[in-house]
């Protein structure tokens, strides 16, 4: 028999994009875990994806307790507290998640930690394996104060990179510099290049300034468009620009394999103190969509995460 329980639903509405509704429990697939979620985090992608939502269910990372094992016998047992990362449906009491994108967590991290590591943890993770061997190089990272950036930045200075984030204030870039960025910069325009790896999400005029300050066969990366404004880009300053540099692609979700091993890596680092995630906002879930707001309104450092439970 199915319980009844809470989950957020998309509106599409922008001032209230998410309001609360009562849906049927979720059905698990033979190698999924129902988990009863205590935390998820919202990211800026998602807030994308409400404006147009066609029947998605919202709420990609979450974490929680397993109440009902997968009934392939794969991953852990009911009892087991969680972090997972998954398609959607996670902004909500209950959710199930696949076992191959789940991964146990350490009694001492929170939940409230678990839920800001996955789709920004495992973007950072990605870019930075995307980008190659950063130790003694110079990187730049736009739109760097956000969930993904926080992360790019403490482990490529861990990594030896030379590393310069673009924030828009000094306040907001302020963890930043803690994390080991070697400078903050309030736009890309004024960063004293050249670098050989450009990380850039923000879009518009960002774009363009960041790839003038690529050195010679640096390698940009354009994984976002924080901004919603598109690039315009002059054939001939690029062809003026740098020799042989390289414009690249960039989906996290385009690596093979699923989530379970770069979660489990993040949940590593974070329990052995070498994470450090950076939650600009916690807060009650009823109180979502006021975050989503802000989130878009770049009123939040780092991850927002909300909460189902006292914890
Ligand atoms: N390709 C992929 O696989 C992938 C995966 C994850 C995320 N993304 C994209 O990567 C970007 C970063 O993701 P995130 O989750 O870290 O986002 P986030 O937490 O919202 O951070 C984005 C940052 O961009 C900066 N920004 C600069 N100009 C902006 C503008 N006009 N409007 C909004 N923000 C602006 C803001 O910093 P300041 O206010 O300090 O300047 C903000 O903190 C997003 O565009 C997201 O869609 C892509």
């Amino acid at each position: 028999m199915l319980i009844g329980m809470k989950a957020l639903i998309a509106t599409g509405r922008a001032d209230e994009p998410v309001a609360l509704a009562d849906l049927d429990e979720p059905v698990p697939q033979p190698d999924q875990a129902l988990v009863r979620v205590a935390a998820f985090s919202v990211n800026r992608g998602e807030t994308f994806k409400l404006e147009n939502p066609q029947g998605w269910l919202p709420g990609k990372d979450i974490a929680g307790t397993v109440v009902r094992a997968a009934a392939d016998g794969s991953g852990p047992s009911a009892g087991e507290r969680v972090v997972a990362h998954l398609p959607g449906g996670g902004w909500a009491e209950l959710a199930a998640a696949t076992t191959a994108d789940l991964v146990a967590l350490p009694p001492y991290v929170p939940f409230t930690t678990a839920a800001a590591l996955p789709l920004a943890g495992i973007t950072a993770l990605r870019l930075l394996r995307a980008a190659g061997s950063v130790t003694g190089r110079r990187v730049l990272i736009t739109g760097a104060s956000g969930g993904v950036g926080h992360y790019v930045v403490e482990l490529a200075a861990a990594a030896g990179a030379e590393i310069t984030a673009v924030s828009a204030t000094p306040e907001r870039g302020r963890r930043l510099r803690e994390l080991g960025a070697a400078a903050v910069v309030p736009d890309a325009a004024a960063a004293s290049g050249p670098f050989d790896v450009v990380l850039e999400s923000v879009g518009g005029r960002s774009l363009p300034a960041a790839l003038a300050r690529l050195a010679p066969h640096g390698t940009l990366i354009w994984f976002g468009q924080a901004s919603r404004e598109p690039v315009t880009l002059d054939f001939f300053d690029f062809f003026a620009g740098p020799e042989g540099a390289t414009l690249r692609h960039f989906h996290y979700a385009d690596a093979p394999g699923p989530y379970g091993p770069d979660l489990a890596t993040l949940v590593g680092l974070v329990a052995s103190g070498r994470l450090h995630p950076e939650i600009g906002r916690v807060a009650d879930w009823a109180g979502t969509a006021r975050v989503l707001t802000d989130l878009r309104e770049r009123r939040i450092v780092g991850n927002a995460v909300l909460t189902l439970e006292n914890i």
